[in-house]
């Protein structure tokens, strides 16, 4: 393969070809300098344009269109382009030649679809979803399963093995309360759903909560009759009595206690099987294999406090253990005075597991903004004792990705009308019902592809048009800013939807199977991209591989949202002004019909990549 068309994307292509030039005409000292390539608003100008003469002229006090001349002359472009021209105060004109671009289309068009590999032989680490057990899952966990998601299928479309950690809150005190109280009321666990667990989750908080201070204060109040007070006194006596019999219950667990363990276990069992069901509604790949909670690494924890006081990095502060920052009020807490661990110290471990054990050299937290400062600790503590380096000495990134809320339309965090949090659940038997319902009124048409069809492919296509509405809404949206949740435009054939990329997708499927045609059968036909519209669809194809590698880089999902509805666009601008099926001449029919089918496979590919089915017919 020539250099050419080792890198598909002609951007990274152009680039290379201008450096070089560049350095030809003013030496090797500019090698460096960023030729500023840019798609052509007009393809009237050719189909890009550098424009990096002006500012580089200003520099060397040199007039631009001069300057740009020089490195015209220089440049070596032939193989794919027409001879550049200099335009305007010194913009340089590309027009791509068609024979250029077919060549490139033509090595793209394999199972990778220009997505290179990535060099780095390390893992990644995934840190998502993270559910506490005893608790529902709710739209806050939305986010990190899908974002988190999304990021593992990208990462692994580029060759590299993820770890998808599930940093489930199964450990401590919280735990032990309400396992405590169950064990206590004499609970079946064995036929526990999910919301009584929740419930007695709360119940067990609260009674243990009804706590000294509030006491104090209502022993203070005026109102406080002698009945009051000797009713607040008993309360509070319960609560202490919860909180210890809490924390003999999590004594035992700690020591391995069979009766207490099997009963967690239990718990676990229970949230858990909710979980999964959320898990294969939203079609992420994600199951028992991927829990490494607190339990986890709870035997670890002794020997992160022991490495970070040999090492200097910790101190004590009245009895506790903590990590100072000289930028920081706050220290990092890692042992409580009453030699309690914490979830940061369950989070070292983490750190040092994912970077030491595994081997990653990015471990990314997709945990919501509320967390950044725990995590800036983290990272920084972790950095200090040296714990950012594999076990064969490479460097490891630690990246937090935040993200927002999710809001309702009275742009406070999404609740059901009665104030309660809206389970995650709920929510997506939600989607897939809407999706359901628009799915089979479209099928009502003699007109529509779908018409005819069975109800249950029907429903199975409602269900992925639900879910991509739901996950395309959180993903296209940028990570860290609030979102409003809205069925209404989430869901939508038009506009930017996951709907609409699937129906993009789906009309494309179409044509090939209205014309009964095998796309692989035409892997031998040229394609030759020609008309202004074909050339801007070629294009927007031929950047796929780099697009991934950038989402990948700077892991943010919606830069591939973004590019996929581009694609859909281009695609349909092409669709309106280039008879297909149509087209007299057989060669013009069959670049097209390429076209066509490059097109559906770029799509369903980064669709997969978000974790969105896409059906043949909608
Ligand atoms: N269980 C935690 C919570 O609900 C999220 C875990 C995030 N991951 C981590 N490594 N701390 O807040």
């Amino acid at each position: 393969m020539s250099s050419q068309t080792a890198r598909a994307d002609p951007i990274e292509l152009l680039e290379s070809a201008f450096r070089s030039a560049i350095a030809a005409a003013l030496g090797d000292d500019y090698a460096e300098t960023d030729p500023i390539i840019k798609s052509s608003q007009n393809p009237q100008f050719g189909d890009y344009q550098a424009n990096f003469a002006m500012g580089l002229a200003k520099r060397l006090g040199r007039k631009p269109r001069d300057l740009a001349q020089d490195v015209v002359d220089a440049l070596d472009l032939s193989a794919v382009a027409e001879p550049a021209d200099v335009a305007g105060p010194g913009f340089i004109n590309i027009r791509l030649k068609p024979e250029a671009l077919g060549r490139l289309l033509d090595a793209m068009d394999d199972d990778e679809l220009g997505v290179q590999p990535d060099p780095d032989p390390h893992s990644v680490a995934i840190d998502l979803c993270g559910v506490n057990v005893a608790k529902q899952m709710h739209v806050g966990h939305l986010r990190s399963t899908i974002i988190g998601d999304a990021i593992a299928r990208i990462y692994e479309r580029c060759g590299r093995k993820v770890f998808r950690e599930n940093h489930l809150g199964d450990w401590g005190l919280p735990i032990a309360m309400v396992l405590d109280q169950l064990r206590r009321a004499g609970t079946d666990l064995d036929r526990l759903t999910l919301t009584e667990l929740d419930r007695a989750y709360r119940d067990a908080q609260l009674s243990a909560k009804a706590d000294i201070r509030g006491l104090a204060r209502a022993m203070e109040s005026p109102h406080a009759g002698p009945h009051r007070r000797a009713e607040l006194e008993e309360q509070n006596a319960g609560a202490h009595e919860a909180l210890e019999s809490a924390k003999r219950t999590l004594v035992q667990l700690q020591q391995g206690d069979r009766e207490v363990r099997a009963d967690w276990e239990k718990l676990i069992r229970v949230t858990m099987d909710a979980v999964y069901e959320s898990y294969e509604l939203l079609n992420v790949r994600l199951g028992p294999e991927n829990n490494r909670g607190e339990s986890f690494f709870r035997d670890r924890l002794p020997d992160v406090i022991d490495a970070f006081v040999r090492e200097g990095v910790a101190e004590e502060d009245e009895g506790a253990l903590v990590v100072r920052f000289e930028d920081r009020d706050r220290p990092l807490l890692i042992r409580k005075s009453d030699g309690g661990f914490l979830y940061a110290t369950t989070d070292l471990a983490a750190v040092r597991f994912r970077v030491h054990d595994l081997g990653a050299t990015r471990v990314i937290y997709v945990v919501d903004a509320r967390q950044r400062d725990h995590f800036r600790d983290i990272f920084d503590a972790a950095k200090r004792i040296g714990w950012d380096r594999t076990a064969d000495g490479a460097a490891a990134e630690l990246v937090h990705i935040p993200f927002g809320a999710v809001l309702g339309e009275d742009k406070r965090p999404l609740k059901t009308r009665s104030g309660e949090n809206i389970t995650l659940r709920s929510l997506l038997i939600e989607a897939i019902e809407r999706g359901t319902h628009e799915v089979i009124r479209r099928s009502e048409d003699p007109a529509a592809p779908t018409h005819g069809a069975t109800l249950e492919e029907l429903e199975r296509t409602g269900k992925a048009v639900g879910i991509a509405a739901v996950k395309y809404a959180d993903l296209s949206s940028d990570l860290v800013r609030d979102y409003v949740f809205n069925f209404d435009r989430m869901i939508a054939f038009e506009g930017r939807t996951g709907p609409y990329l699937q129906y993009a997708h789906a009309r494309i499927c179409s044509i090939f199977a209205r014309a009964e045609l095998d796309p692989g059968a035409l892997r031998d036909v040229a394609v030759l991209p020609r008309e202004p519209a074909e050339k801007s669809l070629a294009l927007m194809l031929l950047r796929y591989g780099s697009m991934i590698a950038d989402t990948a880089r700077s892991l943010e999902p919606h830069r591939l949202c973004t590019y996929l509805y581009d694609l859909a666009d281009a695609y349909s601008s092409f669709y309106q002004q280039c008879p297909v099926l149509k087209a007299d001449d057989p060669s013009i029919r069959g670049s097209r019909l390429r076209l066509c089918d490059l097109t559906q496979r770029v799509i369903e590919d980064g669709l997969d990549l978000l974790g969105i089915e896409a059906p043949r017919r909608m």
